[in-house]
């Protein structure tokens, strides 16, 4: 049995509105910090929806396809005091480990990510911006849709930056069935040991399960709605690309939601 110690971090999927697991959680495991996988869709701000556990950790997010489904969402959101946590297209410490965060998902009307970065329709939020008549626009700027979409810039944004430890991603890495090569790009680009992402409702753990090679460059999850993973803190500092040690994977695996206790 391994002993239980604090995790680091915390990886939530898509609350979709339901935050009892993610305080819950948080009571229980006590980390030093959680990130939100997207698809939050606060009812209230969410500093509000978080409020039990915003003194007993750091809350960080980036966003899914299903915040601008309506104005709420949207405002629960960037309306809240927790705006500012928003990782998407850059990298930041957090426990320890250098975060990298892409948030939103791929639309083929901005960018199909499975064609070349170069071929995309719309480089930028501001290029789709220029492109619109000014009574389409939403808030003087984009639809509301198209701020879930990723756009070149903004990967580009984080692949030509520093480097990373762990990149969190609503899309899925390309071993899924629905994922994108871009997404492993991004993350051999970044130098990241580890990718976790939201979207598809489902635990995943790829190398667990066949789906990506012991040897890859990095290990990746996917985590399940209400669901999370846990990333414990590395006690040397020294762990190496492709290399995560397996007290590690221990700690991951074992408290990788309901689904890893039995
Ligand atoms: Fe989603």
């Amino acid at each position: 049995m391994h002993r239980m110690t604090k995790p680091a971090l915390m990886f939530f999927g898509d609350p979709h509105g339901d935050f009892v697991p993610v305080i819950a959680a948080v009571e229980r495991f006590q980390p030093e910090a959680i990130v939100l996988l997207g698809d939050v869709q606060a009812r209230q701000p969410l500093h509000v929806e978080l409020a039990p556990i915003l003194d007993k950790t750091a809350v960080w997010f980036i966003h899914g396809n299903h915040y601008t489904d309506s104005d709420a969402d949207y405002d629960n959101l960037w309306g809240s005091e927790l705006a500012h946590r928003n990782l998407h297209g850059r990298v930041v410490e957090i426990a320890g480990y250098q975060v990298a965060g892409l948030g939103g998902i791929f639309r083929d009307k901005i960018w199909n990510a499975g064609r070349p970065i170069d071929e995309a329709a719309f480089a930028s939020a501001d290029a789709l911006c220029r492109s619109m008549r000014p009574e389409v626009r939403w808030r003087d700027s984009i639809a509301r849709r198209h701020r879930s979409s990723i756009f070149p810039e903004d990967y580009l944004q984080l692949f030509l930056g520093p480097p990373a430890d762990i990149l969190v991603t609503h899309e899925a890495p390309a071993a899924h069935l629905y994922g994108w090569r871009a997404i492993d790009e991004l993350a051999e680009a970044l130098g990241v040991r580890l990718v976790v992402h939201g979207h598809h409702h489902r635990d995943i753990d790829y190398v667990g399960e066949g789906l990506l090679s012991a040897a890859a460059p990095f290990r990746a999850f996917g985590v399940d709605k209400g669901s999370h993973l846990a990333w414990e803190r590395d006690p040397q500092g020294e762990t190496e690309l492709g290399g995560v040690p397996q007290d590690l994977l221990d700690i991951a695996v074992q408290v990788l939601g309901a689904k890893a206790q039995t």
